[in-house]
């Protein structure tokens, strides 16, 4: 099959290259020169495991290529998929200008015969229906288009392996042509098949998603409750999730959920909610939540850390990626920032882009050790497994004073005691000798 993705973010890029890998053609359309010349050498620009080796290995292989030009591209594809950016617009509502602007003009160049055209990028409801809308405008007598839904549940840092595995693959279309199409397209992945109208796919993509966001937020609100009743989160929630119809994934409390995606969505759905009168209080709770974690976790710092130089590890919203939109870690180090301590971090893969917005404001080590000289305190944000077995006699050593606060319960606190250091995690007692009791 030949198929289009236009755009390259993270779900057009990986999807593009895995299908390309099946053997497909795969042609991805962008319209930034110097990201689509850095494509065209093999590098995905983003940081993805996996994802540069298998693009080098199809970009041999002549199975994907990269172009500005929808008129090599769209008529001799069987598949469009449209993956531009939905960026939240102030009131948060996903901005779906691009979209319509790509769908008028690949429908241009629509070929004569049938074109199935789908919408990778998360919209709301009724936005494949305006694309078909639009391309039946531009598209020439001959060319026949149909359009579906088929919603990516892709996650950055195993985007590869979660294209190859899903849980399940949503088809939503009013078009049998449509729906075989993609069949085929799937044929080599697993996952169950979930055959449905266009809205239900649309809206079963930011369904799982607020779903998402409400289990974290779920369990950082229980994080509240223990850290006021000296429960232990981690033993309350292993519990609670052992009961099968609650389970106990992604319900790791920690500094709240970032990334490009749950935040984003989660407020669309609001947006949603209000234009159809809906009473959104429920979505806006888990926002709320998301908040508070960030903010309850930074004034546990300030209110103990008083020599204002520290040290952060993680940068990235999760680890393995570089990605650092709506990172938690921008809310705590702008608030430190603004509070007139000095802060120096490092991160496996996000510091690059930490420093186009952050220059020299803040500084930057080269590894995890390198940063811990003479802070009072280290501050831990992301998970990466390079954090977790890290030398804790080394770490006691170079910093000033032996303060932890983990926001991602990382550490085991009983280990942290016995080391001696003062240890603040979220949800769990905090271990505090009296020598630091008194701020540090
Ligand atoms: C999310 C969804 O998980 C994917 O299924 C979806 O396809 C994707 O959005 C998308 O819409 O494109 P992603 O944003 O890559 O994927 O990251 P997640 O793994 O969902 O993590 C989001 C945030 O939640 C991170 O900041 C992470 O640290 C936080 N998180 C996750 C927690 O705080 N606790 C958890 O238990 C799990």
């Amino acid at each position: 099959m030949t198929i289009t993705f236009i755009g390259h973010g993270y779900v057009g890029l990986v999807t593009a290259t895995v299908l390309a890998d099946f053997g497909n053609k795969v042609w991805v359309v962008g319209h930034t020169k110097e990201k689509l010349d850095r494509l065209k050498k093999g590098d995905p620009i983003i940081y993805e495991p996996g994802l540069k080796e298998l693009l080098q290995k199809n970009l041999k292989a002549n199975r994907i290529l990269f172009t500005s030009d929808y008129s090599k591209a769209i008529p001799e594809s069987d598949v469009v998929f449209i993956a531009v950016g939905t960026p939240p617009k102030n009131g948060g509502e996903a901005d779906l200008s691009a979209v319509f602007k790509v769908a008028e003009k690949l429908g241009k160049h629509i070929k004569p015969g049938f074109t199935l055209v789908s919408c990778k990028s998360t919209v709301p409801v009724g936005t494949n229906i305006k694309v078909e809308t639009i391309l039946k405008k531009v598209k020439s007598k001959k060319a026949e288009v149909a359009v579906a839904s088929c919603p990516e549940f892709l996650r950055e840092g195993s985007a590869i392996y979660d294209t190859l595995n899903p849980d399940r693959v949503v088809i939503g279309s009013d078009s049998k042509k449509a729906i075989d199409k993609l069949l085929e397209l799937h044929h080599p992945i697993s996952g169950k098949r979930v055959i449905t109208d266009l809205a239900s796919a649309e809206l079963i993509k930011y369904t799982s998603n607020a779903m998402l966001a409400t289990k974290i937020s779920f369990a950082n609100l229980i994080s509240f409750y223990c850290e006021k009743t000296g429960a232990d989160v981690e033993n309350v929630l292993d519990a609670v999730g052992i009961d099968k119809r609650i389970g106990r994934i992604f319900m790791d409390p920690g500094v709240g959920y970032g990334g490009s995606c749950l935040p984003k969505d989660v407020n669309a759905l609001i947006k949603i909610g209000e234009s159809l009168d809906i009473d959104t209080s429920y979505l806006k709770g888990v926002v709320n939540v998301n908040s508070l974690s960030r903010s309850n976790f930074t004034n546990k710092i300030l209110n103990v850390v008083k020599d204002k130089k520290i040290a952060i590890w993680g940068l990235s919203f999760k680890p393995n990626t570089d990605d650092i939109r709506e990172a938690p870690s921008f809310y705590l180090i702008n608030e430190l920032l603004e509070k007139g301590y000095s802060i120096r971090v490092y991160d496996p893969a996000a510091m690059e882009n930490f420093k186009k917005i952050y220059g020299k404001k803040i500084q930057f080590g080269k590894d995890p050790y390198g940063v811990l000289k003479n802070a009072s305190a280290l501050i831990i944000l992301t998970e990466w497994n390079e954090f977790k077995q890290v030398d804790l006699k080394k770490i006691k050593k170079l910093l000033k004073k032996p303060v932890i606060f983990d926001g991602r319960n990382i550490f085991e606190p009983k280990v942290m005691e016995n080391f001696g250091f003062s240890y603040f995690s979220v949800g769990r007692k905090a271990i505090s000798p009296p020598r630091h009791s008194e701020g540090v």
